[in-house]
């Protein structure tokens, strides 16, 4: 194993040990969560899961784990997913697996929200770029308003959005954020504020860190 697989195995299997039988968990999306998904279904544990991606489901389902529609379960006991970068907060940009509408709609509705991370990923200030979902309708006035909105281009999201990134600055999180959720043609945006996160587990070899808010 590298470095960073032995990471996100370690991170990925501390947070397998938070989930007990019965739960409704909300499964991430990414090379983190990668590991995880075996490591549930080995546990033999009884769980209803949801998925943030097509990809997370078809493995969820191939490795024998309980797939639900996400319109079948109004909450979830635990949600464990991945981030691109993790700041002090923490505030989150999760999305460059273009999966943040989703992976965001699973983290609120989740009565636990833990992050999984490789040494890498916590920084010291969140850096551009931000994913953004977009909606089709008016892309260009919109991209106009936003003025540091970059199509990434590739398939659209499954729920039909166009995956942008913010470009510009992103010194104040929470000021961008709430410039963000007022653009009416942004569908979801990558940051995700404190409230969202109820724990951190950061894995530094095969050590790891357990931050609970
Ligand atoms: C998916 O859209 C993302 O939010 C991922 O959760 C994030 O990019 C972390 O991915 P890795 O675990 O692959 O680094």
């Amino acid at each position: 194993m590298t470095l960073g697989e032995t990471e996100r195995h370690a991170a990925a299997a501390h947070a397998a040990g938070l989930v007990e039988g019965g739960m409704r968990v909300g499964l991430g999306t990414g090379s983190t969560v990668a590991p995880l998904i075996p490591l549930l279904a080995a546990t033999g544990l009884r769980l209803r899961c949801v998925a943030t991606s097509e990809a997370t489901a078809r493995a969820a389902a191939a490795a024998g784990l309980v797939v639900k529609p996400f319109d079948t379960l109004t909450e979830l006991d635990i949600a464990i997913d991945g981030a691109d970068q993790i700041a002090p907060g923490p505030w989150l940009i999760k999305g460059g697996g273009r999966a943040h509408t989703r992976e965001k709609i699973v983290a609120a509705a989740a009565r636990r929200f833990v992050v999984i991370a490789s040494h890498e990923k916590p920084v010291p200030r969140l850096t551009a770029p931000v994913p953004l979902e977009l909606h089709p309708f008016g892309l260009a006035s919109t991209l106009a308003r936003l003025q540091y909105a970059v199509p990434r281009g590739g398939a659209a999201s499954p729920d039909g959005g166009v995956i942008a990134d913010w470009t510009g600055p992103v010194d104040d999180p929470a000021a961008l954020a709430q410039r963000l959720d007022a653009e009416p043609g942004l569908i979801a945006h990558g940051l995700f504020a404190p409230s969202l996160v109820t724990d951190v587990v950061v894995a530094t070899g095969r050590e790891v860190e357990h931050t609970r808010r």
